[in-house]
C-alpha cells in the first residue's frame, strides 16, 4: 500500500527551540520551501525578532512564534491544540528544544537532573504523545529528534545530558517500533551531531576547529524529509571530521 505524501507548502511544522540555532536553521529552511512554521520556546523577545526576521526574509508570512515550556505540561497541551485549531493539521514535529547542566558524576544534583530530564526526554513524550493522535487521524506525519553524538558516546563532564539523548533515542525506536505495527504514515528521524556552531555564524562563514556550520543540520533535514515515506533512515550521525 502507498503511503500519502504531502507539499511542503501544505505542511504545518512544530520547531521546539526554533528560534535559535539548530531549530532556527530547521525553521527558516522549512519555511522557505512553503511551511508553516510554529516556533516555541521560552524567550517571547527572542521567538518574536526570530520568526519577524524570518518572515521579512520571505516576504511572507510563514513563521509564527508561540511561548512555552516544554516542562509545563499545560502549556505542552495548549500548543498542540492551538496549533491544530487553527490550521487542522500537525505535518511535522521536531523536537529540538533542549539543554545541558555541566555536573559531574560525583555532583549531579536533583535539580540538574531533574531539568535535563524533563526537557529533553520528559517534554518529548509529552509532545509527541499530544501530537501524534493528529497524525495518525490526518494519516501523515514526520517526526524528528533532535539528540546528539552524546547519545551515543558518554562524555564525563555532562553525565546527565549523555542520558537524556541515549533515552530520547531509545523512546524513538519504541515509537517508530510502534508506527510501524500500526502501519501510520509517519516517519521518525533521529539527529546525532557532533558539535555544531549556532552563535552568530554568517552564511558563509568558516566555522571553529572541530565544529559544523549549523546548515548542515538544516539541508540533512530537507535532504532527509525528501525520502520516500516508506523509508527509515536510522540515526543521522553526523560531526566535524
Ligand atoms: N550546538 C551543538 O553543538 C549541539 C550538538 C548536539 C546536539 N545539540 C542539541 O541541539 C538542540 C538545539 O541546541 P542549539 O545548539 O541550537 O542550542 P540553543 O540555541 O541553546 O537551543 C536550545 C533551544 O531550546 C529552547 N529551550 C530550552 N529549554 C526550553 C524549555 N524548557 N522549553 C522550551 N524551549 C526550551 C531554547 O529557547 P528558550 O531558552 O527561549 O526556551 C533554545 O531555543 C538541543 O537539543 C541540543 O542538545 C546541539
Amino acid at each position: 500500500m502507498g503511503f500519502t505524501s504531502k507539499p511542503f507548502s501544505e505542511q504545518v511544522a512544530i520547531v521546539t527551540g526554533g528560534g535559535t540555532g539548530i531549530g532556527r536553521a530547521f525553521a527558516e529552511a522549512l519555511a522557505a520551501a512553503g511551511a508553516k512554521v510554529i516556533i516555541a520556546s521560552r524567550r517571547e523577545e527572542v521567538l518574536r525578532r526570530a520568526a519577524a526576521e524570518m518572515n521579512t526574509a520571505l516576504n511572507a508570512e510563514r513563521v509564527f512564534p508561540y511561548l512555552f515550556d516544554i516542562r509545563d505540561r499545560a502549556k505542552i497541551e495548549e500548543l498542540v491544540s492551538d496549533v491544530f485549531e487553527r490550521w487542522q493539521s500537525i505535518d511535522l514535529l521536531i523536537n529540538n528544544a533542549g539543554l545541558a547542566v555541566p555536573e559531574t558524576v560525583d555532583a549531579i544534583t536533583e535539580d540538574g537532573w531533574d531539568k535535563v530530564m524533563d526537557t529533553n526526554l520528559r517534554g518529548v513524550m509529552q509532545l509527541v504523545r499530544a501530537v501524534l493522535p493528529h497524525m495518525r487521524a490526518n494519516d501523515f506525519g514526520d517526526i524528528v529528534n533532535v539528540s546528539s553524538q552524546a547519545g551515543k558516546h558518554g562524555y564525563a563532564d555532562v553525565p546527565s545530558y549523555c542520558a537524556s539523548k541515549f533515552g530520547l533515542l531509545g523512546y524513538a525506536e519504541a515509537l517508530r517500533d510502534d508506527v510501524r505495527k500500526t502501519g501510520a504514515n509517519i516517519r521518525i528521524f533521529n539527529f546525532c551531531p557532533g558539535l555544531v556552531e549556532v552563535e552568530n555564524i554568517r552564511p558563509d562563514q568558516i566555522p571553529r576547529e572541530g565544529f559544523i556550520h549549523v546548515s548542515n543540520m538544516a539541508r540533512t533535514l530537507m535532504y532527509a524529509l525528501s525520502l520516500d515515506r516508506n523509508v527509515v533512515l536510522e540515526d543521522i550521525s553526523l560531526y566535524a571530521k
